[in-house]
């Protein structure tokens, strides 16, 4: 299973609606994708679960700041100088590689000529490197001039900067405290690659956390912690499969001083899924170098007016949601309704995290009292559970359609609900059924789906 694992698990999220791949009738283009029912539910859940841990603290404050940003932005955040890859060029066949990938081997073995690492497609003589700038630029505006240039933002944390100020006075925020931030951002990346892993378009969520500069090695301890752990209690991501990856001097981004990312193993390798930086001073002083505003923080304590550091945890909602598609995805064999095994794919998602929580099923459908009252039992629970009323195919056809999506519950209303108000409930992961009471049902599967 292990060399087309990564296949296996893009094809069923194709086939069964949790993502597909942007403008296909038109050929598609690179680095864009949609996602279908189960997907958009899929990464609501993982925003909620990220929303439900950090307000939980108190003292992160939430804010939504626009996508597109004036170049000035850009030039005080550093993105216009310093937010670049290096781009090399195919003198023959013109296909263009990110350089420090081309050397790694990611887009096939290098060959090298006279010292120096020819085309990996072609073999033909590369360009010497040059900066690519990853941001999307255009005009606000009529105008195509310098000062209506504008840019999608790359990061949302900008938006979170200049709001320092506002969060600050609005919420009455002391130090530290946090501000947060989930949203759109937009990357020109030189070569998209591994499915929804690195993409042009994408999903963050981050918190800017403004501490006093002195507390700051011990706050940024204290995130990678917890960031960590939020992937194994509210994900439910097995924790062999986590990595904690220290940062080298080189892999630092401009802004940062000390960073800790975290892995996952996935199917093509083990790569980042969310950063962890202490971004020091860095951005309020630009800020205020550019704006001229007055940024600082009056410390109460001191009566001294400081500039706080930020310690940023930022991650990938598209990311996350390919590493827990990849941690849940399973083969395995369950009897049919004839006892004979069967081979299955199975999502065994957590349930609270699972896009559709209960499945529920009529035995027959051409039995008007079955259907009725299976159709009683869907109202029953619709508003507490993420249901889905299923009454086509047989019961094992249904049951494998929401292994395959993760369901982890199916309820079964047969000839003896009618009799004693009792349902069938099979679960997922063993296949076992349990006979439940209509009038336990909901305080059994509430049971289920705590975190
Ligand atoms: N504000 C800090 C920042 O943006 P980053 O490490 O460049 O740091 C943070 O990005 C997270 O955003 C990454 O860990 C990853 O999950 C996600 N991300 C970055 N580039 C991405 C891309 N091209 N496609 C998908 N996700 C991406």
């Amino acid at each position: 299973m292990k060399e087309n694992k990564l296949e296996k698990i893009i094809n069923l999220a194709e086939r069964r609606g949790f993502v597909f791949k942007s403008y296909e009738v038109y050929g598609g283009l690179r680095g864009f994708y949609d996602f279908g029912h189960l997907g958009v539910i899929l990464k609501n859940n993982i925003k909620n679960l990220w929303l439900k841990d950090i307000l939980s603290m108190q003292n992160i404050y939430l804010i939504e700041t626009p996508i597109i940003g004036p170049r000035i932005l850009y030039e005080a955040s550093g993105h216009i100088e310093n937010f670049y890859d290096r781009l090399v060029e195919c003198k023959s066949c013109h296909n263009r590689f990110r350089e420090d990938h081309l050397l790694k081997g990611e887009y096939g073995e290098i060959k090298i000529k006279d010292n120096k690492a020819l085309c990996p497609l072609c073999g033909g003589e590369l360009t010497e490197a040059r900066n690519f700038n990853l941001m999307f630029k255009t005009f606000v505006g009529p105008v195509e001039e310098l000062s209506t240039e504008s840019y999608l933002r790359p990061e949302t944390a900008q938006g979170i900067f200049i709001n320092f100020k506002n969060i600050l006075n609005s919420m009455r925020a002391k130090l530290p405290f946090g501000i947060a931030q989930i949203g759109k951002s937009f990357r020109n990346e030189i070569t998209p690659k591994n499915f929804i892993f690195r993409i042009r378009e994408f999903e963050q969520m981050e918190i800017e956390f403004f501490v006093r500069p002195e507390e700051a090695d011990k706050y940024f301890e204290f995130w990678v912690e917890k960031r960590f752990n939020w992937y194994i209690n509210f994900l439910g991501i097995k924790k062999e499969n986590l990595i904690k990856h220290i940062q080298t001097e080189e892999e630092l981004a401009h802004y940062a001083k000390a960073a800790v990312d975290v892995y996952y193993k996935f199917p093509f390798g083990e790569d980042e899924i969310e950063g962890i930086a202490n971004r020091t001073d860095y951005d309020l002083k630009r800020h205020m170098e550019y704006s001229k505003e007055d940024l600082t923080y009056f410390d109460e304590k001191t009566k001294n007016k400081i500039i706080p550091y930020v310690i940023e945890p930022s991650a990938g909602v598209e990311r996350i949601f390919f590493a827990i598609l990849c941690d849940s995805y399973d083969e395995d064999e369950m009897p049919n309704e004839k006892g004979k095994l069967e081979k299955r794919i199975v999502l065994r998602f957590k349930p609270w995290l699972a896009p559709i929580q209960v499945a529920i099923f009529p035995l027959l459908s051409n039995r008007e009292n079955l259907v009725k009252k299976a159709k009683e039992v869907y109202e029953l629970l619709k508003n507490d559970f993420r249901v889905y009323y299923d009454e086509s195919g047989s019961i094992g056809r249904r049951y494998r359609r929401q292994d395959e999506i993760g369901t982890p519950y199916c309820i079964t209303i047969d000839f003896q609900t009618l009799e004693d108000n009792t349902v069938t409930v099979r679960d997922r992961d063993t296949g076992n059924q349990e006979r439940i009471n209509l009038e336990e049902i909901n305080d059994y599967l509430k049971d289920k789906f705590k975190l």
